[in-house]
């Protein structure tokens, strides 16, 4: 992982727009670098072996069947828990499946996480 892509990560974990987290409440961030997830998904815009995250909610993914679908709430909950459910055009069905490895609240809390991830800033020169 680079630097920028470190950095951004933990600005992440630490941004304090949802409030301060009680001990209970599961970090998504710390679940998103615990989980292996950022080793698929760089945060960084370098092409890794999943589709880039940054930006997805409410775009149109186009799925290997053909079809469209919207990437939402429902659509990344489903897309974590049951990865070979709706496989992205382009990418082959590497994701392992998280769905018995996660709490529920842990679920949610990746959503949350993937859901907010702003997109790569247009000028972001590599
Ligand atoms: C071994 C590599 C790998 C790991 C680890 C991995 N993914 Fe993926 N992920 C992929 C690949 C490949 C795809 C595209 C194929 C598919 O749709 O199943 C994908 C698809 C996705 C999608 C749908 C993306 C889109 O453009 O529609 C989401 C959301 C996602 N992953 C989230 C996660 C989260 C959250 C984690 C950690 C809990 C994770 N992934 C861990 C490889 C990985």
């Amino acid at each position: 992982m680079t630097l920028a892509a470190s950095a951004l990560l933990l600005a992440l974990a630490q941004s304090p727009d949802g409030g301060t987290p009680d001990a209970g409440t599961p970090d998504g961030a710390a679940l998103f670098l615990k989980h292996g997830c950022v080793g698929c998904h760089p945060l960084d815009g370098a092409k890794g072996t999943g589709p880039a995250l940054r930006g997805l909610f409410g775009t149109t993914v186009t799925l290997q069947s053909g079809a469209t679908v919207v990437a939402d709430e429902a659509y990344l909950r489903e897309s974590i828990r049951k990865p070979g459910a709706k496989v992205v055009a382009g990418y082959l069905p590497l994701m392992p499946f998280f769905g018995a490895l996660l709490r529920p609240e842990e679920l949610d809390a990746l959503v949350d996480f993937v859901r907010a991830l702003p997109p790569l800033p247009a000028d972001a020169g590599r």
